[in-house]
């Protein structure tokens, strides 16, 4: 059986880790018929808009995305075409594994899931700017909004997370001390949606900056994360950088039809074109989506290979100390699954 799905290589070093991606997943026989699309700069280039209706029409026949990363034009006013993504589908769930892959790096043995709220919060931006004098910018407002529906909805996602992939505890990160009502409904939700799993998931809670802290200093306490938009923002990108940065942070959105899957990582334009970009966090984003679709075990074979290949191979690109190319890396996970 083949499943249709949209695949998306976008800019910069996206093409040559798309590529490198396609063939491990080829030779582990993942299901995907690719439906091939162009977004960011590729798609300025190839019709006229960073989210070409074909890209949306794709994803919305498929529900099913691998994502290369996408370059938001500066200037034109163009409108980041992630959070499109986001927005037109209602991807309100991203989840962001951070777990170590090799050694070498702050710690051995971290495997942490940041579950970020993805639509609401501050990110709404609605902002404006007010005048004092002859000043026109000289006060900045912003507003959040965090409804009680999607707190419970997002709060219920990382639990059910939770049982599905055997983890035991779910911490919720808010700011209710200070923020009472804008993090407070989120933390008032955690402890109401806890209640119905309790015995199966814990259910503890952090202040977000208290979390910062513990995460560098004992971040072997925490299992799943669960937060809101701004505060996962941030957190999931420390995350990544305890397990060795983001040439190895893969990333889903998740909403009630649409998945999309992705590289945490930018198009990297000062590696772009020299074939050396690290594969791997595009790769782990596709086990992801290979166990979405329930795939678990062709999942597990690329994890296995990508062990293998890191740490008895020791075949590592250039961000990871290594000097294998994009190309060498994809070969030798190959060599690994034959
Ligand atoms: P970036 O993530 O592209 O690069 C930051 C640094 O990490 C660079 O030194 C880069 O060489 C390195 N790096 C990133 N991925 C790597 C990989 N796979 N292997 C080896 N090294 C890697 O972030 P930057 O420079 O801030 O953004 C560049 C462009 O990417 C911007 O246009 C931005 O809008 C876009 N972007 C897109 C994202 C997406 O589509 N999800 C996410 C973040 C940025
Ligand atoms: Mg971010």
């Amino acid at each position: 059986t083949t499943i249709p799905a949209t695949l998306i290589p976008g800019d910069g070093i996206g093409p040559e880790i798309t590529e490198a991606v396609v063939q491990i997943l080829d030779a582990v026989q993942a299901p995907f018929a690719w439906d091939r699309q162009y977004g960011g700069l590729a798609g300025i280039d190839h019709g006229g808009e960073p989210m070409p209706q074909a890209t949306l029409d794709s994803i919305r026949r498929t529900k099913l995305a691998l994502k290369g990363p996408l370059t938001t034009p500066v200037g034109g006013g163009f409108r980041s075409v992630n959070v499109r993504l986001r927005e037109t589908f209602g991807l309100y769930a991203n989840v962001r594994p951070a777990k170590t892959l090799t050694g070498g790096g702050r710690y051995e043995d971290i495997d942490i899931v940041l579950i970020r709220e993805n639509l609401e919060g501050l990110y709404v931006a609605f902002e404006h700017f007010i005048a004092v004098g002859d000043d026109p910018e000289a006060v900045a407002i912003s507003q959040g909004v965090n409804t009680k529906a999607e707190c419970r909805r997002i709060v219920r996602y990382a639990f059910d997370y939770a049982l599905a992939n055997g983890r035991k505890k779910v911490t919720v990160v808010h700011k209710a001390n200070v923020l009472k009502a804008l993090t407070g409904i989120f933390l008032t939700a955690g402890k109401e949606i806890a209640k119905e799993y309790e015995g199966r998931v814990a259910m503890d809670d952090r202040i977000v900056d208290a979390c910062a802290m513990q995460l560098v200093m004992k971040p072997e306490q925490f299992d799943v994360i669960v937060t809101t938009n701004l505060f996962g923002d941030i957190l999931s990108d420390q995350i990544a950088g305890l397990v060795g940065g983001l040439g190895m942070a893969p990333g889903a959105n998740i909403g009630p039809d649409v998945a999309i899957f992705e590289a945490v990582h930018g198009s990297a334009p000062d590696i772009a074109g020299k074939g050396i970009a690290n594969p791997l966090a595009l790769l782990l984003a596709s086990c992801l989506m290979l166990e979405h679709v329930g795939e678990g075990q062709k999942a597990k074979a690329v994890r296995d290979a990508v062990d293998a290949v890191l740490n008895t191979d020791k075949i590592k690109t250039g961000d990871l100390g290594g000097s294998a190319s994009t190309k060498d890396f994809a070969a030798a996970i190959i060599k690994r699954l034959a």
